[in-house]
């Protein structure tokens, strides 16, 4: 812990931009419970609700969730077949919700391979939230760090072999350009990092944008975390240096 963090309010004209999630412990909060594991992944979902909301409260920029990973399709059929309806559920009962608060919905993770049902309800929620220009509410689903590099290769070598771009030219920019976070433009790199549960891996997550990140693990497990704990994470980070490889007093 950095400080006493109780005696440190939150500075609301310091929050980060982008924050991205790695929301852990859906599985042992259940077990907790002696609850099924996809009760905990339910109760996940309305943490999502809740922290959506609570981040674009607070002038969040871009909240970016992990929801399923490409590794994710490894677990029980019954457990990832219930992950699937689980944006259909979501975005069914809370679309309008994000519309009051001005929220837009972005998916990036290859979404052809999702069920049938799941992709029409992203589609739908995309298009729904079109129009909002708040906080971006931006799922991971199907997604996978280094998924998203050989895809971003790919596509690089392809734009070489044709002549589009010189291999001179290939720079940090233009690779971030080939992410799937593009769209996000100067957004697309967090500046926080949090994951649940204890647990202090990447798992795979956004591999190349959070090179600068600043990292935030809590204890709490997904289902227990709220807005009061989202608060204190942002305190964590503003309570950090980021020198981005340089030095702060020169
Ligand atoms: C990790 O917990 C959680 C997941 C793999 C799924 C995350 C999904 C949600 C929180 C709901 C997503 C909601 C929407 C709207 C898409 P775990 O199962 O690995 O937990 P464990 O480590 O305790 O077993």
């Amino acid at each position: 812990m950095e400080k006493d963090q109780n005696r440190v309010s939150l500075d609301p004209s310091r929050i980060p931009n982008h924050i991205a999630i790695i929301m852990d412990g859906n599985g042992r909060w259940a077990k907790k419970r002696h609850l099924p594991r996809v009760a905990g992944h339910k109760e996940g979902m309305n943490t999502v609700k809740k922290v959506a909301i609570a981040a674009s409260d607070l002038g969040v920029k871009v909240l970016t969730l992990y929801a399923f990973s490409t590794e994710n399709w490894k677990r029980p059929q019954k457990e990832v077949s219930y992950l699937m309806q689980l944006p259909i559920r979501f975005f069914k009962t809370f679309v309008p919700d994000l519309v009051k608060h001005n929220v837009k919905v972005m998916v990036m993770g290859d979404t052809s391979q999702l069920p049938e049902g799941t992709q029409k309800a992203v589609k739908d929620a995309i298009n729904d939230t079109a129009d909002c220009d708040g906080m971006i509410l931006n799922f991971a689903l199907n997604y996978g760090g280094r998924d998203e590099i050989v895809r971003a290769v790919k596509a690089i070598a392809s734009e070489v072999e044709s002549g589009k771009l010189s291999s001179q030219d290939v720079s940090g920019t233009v690779i971030s350009q080939h992410l799937m976070t593009a769209p996000l433009g100067r957004l697309a790199d967090p500046d926080l990092l949090i994951r649940t549960s204890g647990e202090m891996r990447l798992s795979n997550f956004l591999l190349w944008q959070i090179a600068y990140s600043e990292f935030v693990f809590t204890d709490e497990l997904w289902p227990d975390f709220d807005g009061q704990s989202l608060e204190k994470a942002i305190i964590q980070f503003q309570q950090r240096h980021r020198r981005f490889g340089g030095l702060i007093n020169k």
